[in-house]
């Protein structure tokens, strides 16, 4: 699918400050086209890790310069040791062996995250051929939350007729308790007002204001209530975000709908941040838009930690890549 404008200018507004992205995933075409047409584009230094004969031959192949790219392999790499010291330093609380951490460096997502953590690259985005939780339980562990008290979580930006949305979490947190939810709703629209989209968020359920009964719509109607409180904090004045729950997504996304259903709602049909209950509700709904609905869909993009680690889908394409690669520099800049 073509990109959205809106990608577009994510594109331009990452060209403006040049951060380093490392592409974990040499042995994959995608992850190779996609750090070329980055490069092309002067969107970001792209730092590829991998096999750096077969990566140089790929790019032979393809008449592709590799000058503007670093290639390092791990495992003959000069900072190998100070990594590997790194991890051992900040996992050994934890148990980790001197002799684990030696074989976890060598792992290309640990090498990379480290990269992140030392100071030698900005951001990663991994995933293309790993699972969700191979790609950030490195971050989890080495890059950890901004915030102490806050879960890492994920969202994507899902793009319907060139119009942004966030949606999260549909990638990380698996069934948020009623904080965990107030957190990610808080998270998503701190991410909003970074990628200039307006800050006003839905706490969906498949109950508008109380037209349905049972622990699950209490859960939302308390992590609704958690969120509104803390916007009144000094943090967050001055923001002008706009949380209101329970809603159903017709509620939350049509104005006319929105005041039969919930007529004092702050939120008055215009969400542009999605909450979802629980990854499955969330993770559904987003593959579902992508697949029948026509959307672009971007993630998932964490949202939380010290530094931008992103994730991409197992079914994603080179530009999907590029895309990705932006918002991580847009996080990377914040
Ligand atoms: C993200 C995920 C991988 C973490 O689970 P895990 O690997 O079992 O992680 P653990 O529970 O062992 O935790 C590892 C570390 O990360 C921390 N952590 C785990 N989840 C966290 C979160 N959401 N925010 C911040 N820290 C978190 C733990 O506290 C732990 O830290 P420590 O080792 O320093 O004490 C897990 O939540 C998961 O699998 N989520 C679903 C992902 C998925 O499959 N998505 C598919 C759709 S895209």
């Amino acid at each position: 699918m073509a990109q959205s404008e809106y990608i577009k200018s994510l594109l331009q507004k990452a060209q403006q400050n040049l951060k380093t992205i490392v592409l974990p995933e040499g042995e994959d075409e995608r992850v190779l086209e996609a750090a070329h047409l980055i490069t092309e584009a002067k969107t970001a230094k792209i730092i590829i890790l991998g096999d750096t004969k077969k990566i140089a031959d790929f790019y032979a192949k393809n008449n592709w310069s590799l000058y503007d790219i670093e290639v390092i392999n791990p495992a003959d790499s000069p900072q190998l040791g100070k990594y590997t010291e790194l991890l051992y330093e900040l996992r050994k609380a934890k148990g980790l062996s001197y002799e684990e951490a030696q074989k976890l460096a060598l792992n290309n997502n640990y090498f990379g995250t480290l990269m992140i953590k030392a100071g030698d690259a900005d951001g990663m985005v991994s995933g293309a051929n790993h699972s969700t939780a191979d790609t950030v339980r490195p971050a989890l562990q080495i890059i950890k939350s901004a915030k102490k008290e806050r879960a890492v979580s994920s969202f994507f930006i899902m793009v319907s007729q060139n119009k942004p949305y966030i949606f999260s979490d549909c990638g990380v947190v698996i069934n948020p308790n009623d904080k965990e939810l107030a957190d990610i709703a808080l998270t998503a629209a701190e991410t909003a007002i970074m990628f200039g989209i307006e800050p006003t968020v839905a706490m969906l359920s498949f109950s508008t204001k109380g037209s349905a009964k049972g622990e699950e719509v209490e859960k939302v109607q308390r992590a609704t209530a958690l969120a509104k409180q803390a916007l009144q904090s000094e943090e967050y004045r001055g923001m002008n975000i706009k949380i209101d729950g329970e809603l159903q997504v017709d509620a939350a996304l049509d104005a006319g709908v929105c005041a039969k259903k919930a007529p004092n709602s702050e939120v008055d049909g215009k969400a542009r941040v999605m909450i979802f209950p629980n990854l499955d509700a969330g993770n559904i709904c987003y593959k579902m838009l992508q697949r029948l609905g026509r959307c672009e869909a971007y993630g998932p993009i964490l949202q939380g930690l010290n530094a931008p680690v992103n994730d991409l889908s197992r079914g994603c394409s080179a530009e999907d890549i590029v895309g990705a690669v932006a918002i991580t520099c847009i996080q990377a800049n914040k």
